[in-house]
């Protein structure tokens, strides 16, 4: 089967600095794989090198077999493939109502803003209730539904998603988690980054490794719990 998305011996650099060193990964249609590693080992990376925001320095990214290397991150877009970014990705002086409008204009276009606008404070009642308030007001929770809504609601084939979870409490983890699933069973994929792992694997069917901007190790999900959990102490101690 053609994965969705593919990275093939993918190098990486900022400036002079090399992030990453011929990182091969692959997603699968409907499938969903969890990304993990320490801070610094590359994972954002290599989120934005499957989104297009970073372009590879040598290997390459396919989309459904079909060769993406250098192409912008609206072709990635186009293709079906949507991120949410590390951080709260949000415009804080904004509305929760505008920030949505924001997106699904400029994505959809301005005549499927109410619907988009209905399905995403369906998805999120929170939200719906906080239309009017400014983002940046926001908790970090509700900051995070945010950035969530507004790439769900564009119904992507892969969602791309770096550390959802950091400093949420985790009765809120558990709620961001459970709209992953709903979102997997609806058949989108997904490449999940986290420290945190045990939702990560739980949700996941295939894990990935990195250390020091290579693959350390990949296999099953069920397996991954024991491994990475040994080679995250040891680099550690780098
Ligand atoms: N914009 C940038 N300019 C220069 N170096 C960068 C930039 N972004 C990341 N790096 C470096 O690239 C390496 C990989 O960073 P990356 O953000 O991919 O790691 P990460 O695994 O996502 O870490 P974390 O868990 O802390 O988010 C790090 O050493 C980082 O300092
Ligand atoms: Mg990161």
């Amino acid at each position: 089967m053609t994965a969705l998305l593919e990275l093939r011996d993918v190098w990486a650099e900022y400036g002079p600095f090399r992030a990453l060193f011929g990182v091969d990964l692959k997603v699968p249609p409907g499938g969903a794989v969890a990304l993990l590693g320490a801070n610094g080992a590359g994972k954002t990376t290599v989120a934005r090198v499957a989104t297009g925001l970073v372009q590879a320095s040598a290997g390459d990214v396919a989309v459904d077999g079909i060769e993406m290397t250098n192409r912008p991150t609206y072709a990635y877009a186009r293709a079906g493939i949507a991120h949410a970014p590390e951080g709260r990705s949000i415009f804080a002086s904004f509305t929760v109502e505008e920030n949505l409008t924001l997106t699904f204009r400029s994505f959809l276009g301005r005549q499927k803003v109410g619907e988009s606008l209905e399905q995403a404070f369906e998805l999120f009642p929170r939200l719906g209730e906080r239309r009017s308030q400014t983002a940046g007001t926001l908790s970090g929770g509700e900051q995070r539904m945010l950035s969530l809504a507004r790439v769900l609601v564009l119904q992507p084939r892969l969602l791309i998603a770096d550390e959802l979870s950091l400093g949420l409490a985790p009765i809120v983890v558990d709620e961001v988690y459970s709209t992953l699933e709903a979102i997997r069973s609806s058949g989108t994929a997904l490449l999940i980054v986290e420290q945190h792992m045990a939702h990560a694997l739980e949700l996941c069917d295939d894990a990935v490794l990195l250390e020091h901007g290579k693959v350390a190790w990949q296999g099953s999900a069920s397996d991954a719990g024991d491994v990475v959990t040994g080679r995250l102490f040891e680099s550690a101690g780098d």
